[in-house]
């Protein structure tokens, strides 16, 4: 664990604050366990109520994340759409599809489509959108492709070991912001520079400090 401080002034305090705080964590954890047995569960992936295809939507149209999901920049949540967005086309494309009966039903009743979540993290860990993607980590380094699935499942685990890898070493995972959209982005080879060269120059310029002390996450 002493590999998770950031400073060894800051030990005798830490593990202080630690030894109290962590029965508290614990106890929550416990709860937070049986209570969301999905949250850890790569590979979950909940039948949704409508057959609403990323791969068809994201992939083959080309529709931008931020279409969709328009609250990624400013936000702690990645807001789920509304079904007028999805109105804008289907009340002329597929218009009729028995597949669309649950979307038109929800536009003419005002009831939102029941769209189950597949990604979340317990009530004791804060975690925030916005700061990740304005800092420019792409949506790739925590969903995966999402614009090859048909349904959505969760890819990565999403656990404190998976947060603090990237925390620890984030630069292969640092991209100009506004490509942060783009799943498929790899360095142009004739710029000569890796991944990681990109990532450092950018967390250089943006002063980039990803929190590893324990209340950086639980707050
Ligand atoms: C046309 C609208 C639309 C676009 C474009 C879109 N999404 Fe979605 N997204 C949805 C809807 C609707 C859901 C909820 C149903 C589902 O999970 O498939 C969703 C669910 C998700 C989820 C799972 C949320 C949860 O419950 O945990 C993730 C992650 C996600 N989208 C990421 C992306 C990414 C990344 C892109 C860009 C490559 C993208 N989406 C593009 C509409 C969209
Ligand atoms: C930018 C336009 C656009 C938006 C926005 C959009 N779609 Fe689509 N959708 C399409 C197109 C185009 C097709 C493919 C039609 C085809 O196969 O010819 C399609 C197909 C579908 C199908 C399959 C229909 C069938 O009969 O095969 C479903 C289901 C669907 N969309 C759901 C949604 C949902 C839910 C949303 C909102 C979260 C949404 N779409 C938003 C353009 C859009
Ligand atoms: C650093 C990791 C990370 C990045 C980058 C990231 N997400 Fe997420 N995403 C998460 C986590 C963790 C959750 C569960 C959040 C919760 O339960 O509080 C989540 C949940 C979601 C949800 C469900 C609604 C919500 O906010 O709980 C959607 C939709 C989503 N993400 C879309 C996106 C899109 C689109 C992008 C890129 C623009 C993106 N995410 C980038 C980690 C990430
Ligand atoms: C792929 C890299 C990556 C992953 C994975 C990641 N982070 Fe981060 N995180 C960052 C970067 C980069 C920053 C921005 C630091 C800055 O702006 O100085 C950040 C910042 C944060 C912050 C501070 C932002 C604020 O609003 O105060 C919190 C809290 C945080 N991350 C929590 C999490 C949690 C929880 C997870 C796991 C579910 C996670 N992160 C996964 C890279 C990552
Ligand atoms: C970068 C974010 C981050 C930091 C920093 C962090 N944690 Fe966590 N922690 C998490 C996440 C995310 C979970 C939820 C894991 C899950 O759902 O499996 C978690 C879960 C826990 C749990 C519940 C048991 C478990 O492993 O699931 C305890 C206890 C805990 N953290 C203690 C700590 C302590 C003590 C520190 C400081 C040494 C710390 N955390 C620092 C993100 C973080």
């Amino acid at each position: 664990m002493a590999a998770i401080f950031p400073k060894a002034s800051d030990l005798v305090l830490k593990i202080a604050g630690v030894v109290i705080g962590l029965g508290a964590v614990t106890g929550v954890a416990a709860y937070a366990y049986y209570t969301y047995p999905a949250n850890i569960d790569t590979g979950y992936q909940p039948v949704q109520p409508v057959p609403y295809s990323h791969k068809l939507h994201a992939g083959q149209l080309g529709l931008d994340c931020y279409y969709c999901h328009n609250t990624v920049y400013k936000a702690a949540f990645a807001a789920i759409p509304a079904t007028q967005t999805c109105m804008n086309c289907h009340t002329k494309v597929k218009d009729k599809s028995p597949r669309l009966e649950l979307v038109r039903q929800s536009f003419a009743t005002g009831q939102p489509i029941p769209w189950v979540q597949i990604h979340f993290l317990p009530d004791f860990v804060y975690f925030n959108h916005s700061a990740h993607v304005t800092a420019g980590v792409s949506c790739v380094s925590c969903h995966g492709r999402i614009d090859q699935m048909i349904e959505v499942r969760q890819e990565k685990p999403l656990n404190m070991k998976f947060c603090l890898e990237c925390h620890n070493d984030p630069a292969p995972n640092i991209r100009p912001a506004e490509l942060v959209t783009k799943l498929d982005w790899v360095p142009d080879p004739a710029s000569g520079k890796d991944a990681r060269a990109i990532g450092e120059e950018i967390i250089a310029q943006k002063h980039l400090n990803p929190p590893k002390n324990c209340s950086g996450c639980h707050r």
